[in-house]
Formats: C-alpha cells, sequence, structure tokens
C-alpha cells in the first residue's frame, strides 16, 4: 500500500539529498499534506564485505565503476513492495517531456534508481524492467538532482498540489508551444537607465479577443524562435487538423 496518492521510492547512495529542493514551496507544503510521499533505500546498506562495497570494474575495460546488480537488487527488493514502474534516470534515457511527467502522476507508487560512476550493470536494468529516462542532453554527476526535477514536474501537477489559482492549462508545452510572456503593475516602468517601458497596450484594452490573439501570436514567435524542433511539430499538426 502507498502511503499518500503519490509514492516515490527512490535508490540511492546519497539519501540526504532528499528531500532537498522537495522539501520546500508548493512541494514541501504538498508534503507536510501528505499528497505525495517518498521514502530512500541507501545503496550502501547492500554492499559487499568492510567497505561496503556497491561497485566494481567494467567488464571489457574501460575508465570508471559499474554499479553492481547483485547489491542494487538486493536494494531494490528491500522495498516493502515491488512499485509498478521502475525508472533509472541516465543521459540515455528518453527525454522527460511533459507529456512523460503526466503520465508518471497516474501511477500512485514509482521506484527511481539514481546512478552515480560510469553507470549501473545492464542486466539490472533488464532483469527489473527499468526504464531510462533522462532530463536533457548533458551528463550530471549523479541522477539525484535528474530525480528531483522530475519529481519536481510530477508533484505540482498532483490533486490539491496547486491551488485554483494556478492553472497548467496555457502553461508552456500544454499546447506544444511555449508560453506566452506576462507583465504585471506599474502599467508603465522606467528603468535604471531612464527608459520607459510600457505593457503593450492590447492587455490594457480589455479586449478579451484580441488579447487571447496577441497571446496566441507571441507563444508562436517564441517558440519558432527558441524552439524550432517544438514549432516543427506544431505547424505539422495544424495542417493536419
Ligand atoms: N544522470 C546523469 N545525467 C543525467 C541526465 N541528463 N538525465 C538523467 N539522469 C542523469
Amino acid at each position: 500500500m502507498s502511503k499518500s496518492p503519490w509514492h516515490v521510492n527512490i535508490l540511492t547512495l546519497f539519501p540526504e539529498m532528499f528531500p532537498g529542493s522537495l522539501g520546500q514551496s508548493l512541494s514541501g507544503k504538498a508534503l507536510e499534506k501528505g499528497l505525495w510521499s517518498y521514502d530512500t533505500v541507501n545503496m550502501r546498506d547492500f554492499g559487499h564485505g568492510v567497505h561496503k562495497a556497491v561497485d566494481d570494474t567494467p567488464f571489457g575495460g574501460g575508465a570508471g565503476m559499474v554499479l553492481r546488480a547483485d547489491v542494487l537488487e538486493d536494494a531494490l527488493l528491500s522495498l516493502p513492495h515491488k512499485a509498478a514502474k521502475n525508472i533509472y534516470m541516465s543521459p540515455r534515457g528518453k527525454p522527460l517531456t511533459q507529456n512523460k511527467v503526466t503520465e508518471l502522476t497516474k501511477i500512485p507508487e514509482i521506484t527511481i534508481l539514481c546512478g552515480r560512476y560510469e553507470g549501473v550493470d545492464q542486466r539490472l536494468l533488464d532483469a527489473h524492467n527499468f526504464e531510462e529516462v533522462s532530463i536533457g542532453d548533458y551528463v550530471l554527476s549523479g541522477g539525484e538532482p535528474a530525480a528531483i526535477i522530475l519529481m519536481d514536474a510530477c508533484i505540482r501537477l498532483l490533486d490539491g498540489v496547486m491551488g485554483n489559482t494556478q492553472t497548467p492549462d496555457e502553461e508552456s508545452f500544454s499546447n506544444g508551444l511555449l508560453e506566452y510572456p506576462h507583465y504585471t503593475k506599474p502599467a508603465s516602468w522606467t528603468d535604471s537607465s531612464g527608459a520607459q517601458h510600457d505593457v503593450p497596450e492590447v492587455l490594457t484594452s480589455g479586449h478579451h479577443k484580441k488579447i487571447a490573439q496577441w497571446r496566441k501570436e507571441r507563444s508562436e514567435a517564441i517558440t519558432k524562435q527558441n524552439r524550432p524542433d517544438l514549432w516543427e511539430i506544431h505547424k505539422n499538426k495544424e495542417k493536419s487538423l
């Protein structure tokens, strides 16, 4: 049984990295309220010998150390029950997208394996059906910050976490486009160099249709400029409608 509507088991060599930023702000309050929960398993506790070794040299040679399948399996099987999904944070994984995040929030219990060193013995990933997930095309020193990012993106979507004032419907990626720019008071602002910046006139017009049209145009222009890959997909989708 999960301890909350959304539970995450984290296999790590650095359990003190959790909850980290997830203990603050929106996710921190949600944790206190029991809207989500987590457990860490320290893989070191299952290490071998006096030094509690968790890794060894790679077969075939090469630099670095590889986390052992037997050690990681013992850590995994120490969980009270099997999660519906096993995820391994890795730069080699499928990219984490907003669709993937939404999908993960629908699974009540997931287990995340955080790697260190050169990687993890492939046999462990195969034997326990780990899905590899990447948070971007760069290499971190370990999977823990990546796990925190994945969890953060999921937690804010859980029921009861965001109040009515914040809605995910209009944010970036919800319609395949990046979000339009925002403005607030004062309507006219003079910066430290003396230059005056006025809010785009349409936003103070009260004309809802024109505002929606302006926002759509800005969204499209920003997506085109910053993410030509997303723009290409969006254009083709509109064409096929
Ligand atoms: N571990 C190291 N780099 C990573 C990345 N880019 N995404 C997920 N896990 C990682």
